[in-house]
């Protein structure tokens, strides 16, 4: 008998992680982002990362019909900006600082780095769809990690 929905997401919560916004854009060339954490690295070379996206979530077919997604790795001075690419729809990218990258689509300034990926492949993933990037370009910069564990977000040290 597989795991109640509730206790899932409470165990899975017990697994701390850092938080990102996902960014894409749609053919019809309109950016589309949302709050994620599940991302992780998948493959040296080729250089592979994964995303995994709620078919229910608004930009979901964004991310079904384009080629590209930029992961962007939040700071912990940028709660408000999770909190606000957690919320569904609208236009989540008015009032927020970012430029265009090389992919199309759009980095968020101030995050902690970005990964500009071109899609590798696509996965059936329950509820979820799983996307494999293929990493292009990437940048760091110094500063701390926004975190998130057990429903909340944390700074390193808390
Ligand atoms: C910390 C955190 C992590 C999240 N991780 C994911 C994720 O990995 N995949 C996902 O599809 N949704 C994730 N979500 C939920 C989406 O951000 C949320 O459903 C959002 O409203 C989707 O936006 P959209 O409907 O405009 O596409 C997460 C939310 C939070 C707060």
């Amino acid at each position: 008998m597989p795991i109640e929905k509730n206790q899932l997401r409470q165990v899975m919560g017990h697994f701390a992680t850092g938080v990102t916004i996902i960014t894409t854009l749609n053919k019809a060339g309109q950016m589309h982002g949302l709050t994620a954490n599940a991302f992780t690295s998948v493959s040296l070379e080729p250089p592979l990362l994964l995303i995994s996206v709620d078919k229910k979530a608004e930009s979901w077919p964004a991310f079904e019909e384009s080629r590209v997604f930029t992961v962007n790795i939040l700071a912990d001075d940028q709660e408000g900006l999770s909190r606000k690419f957690a919320v569904s729809g609208g236009n989540k990218f008015e009032g927020v600082a970012y430029r265009v990258g090389a992919n199309g689509a759009p980095i968020l300034e101030g995050a902690l780095a970005f990964i500009e990926c071109t899609l590798y492949a696509a996965y059936e993933g329950g509820d979820h769809s799983i996307y494999l990037g293929e990493i292009q370009q990437a940048e760091i910069r110094e500063g701390k990690p926004l975190l998130f564990f057990r429903g909340g977000y944390r700074a390193l040290g808390d």
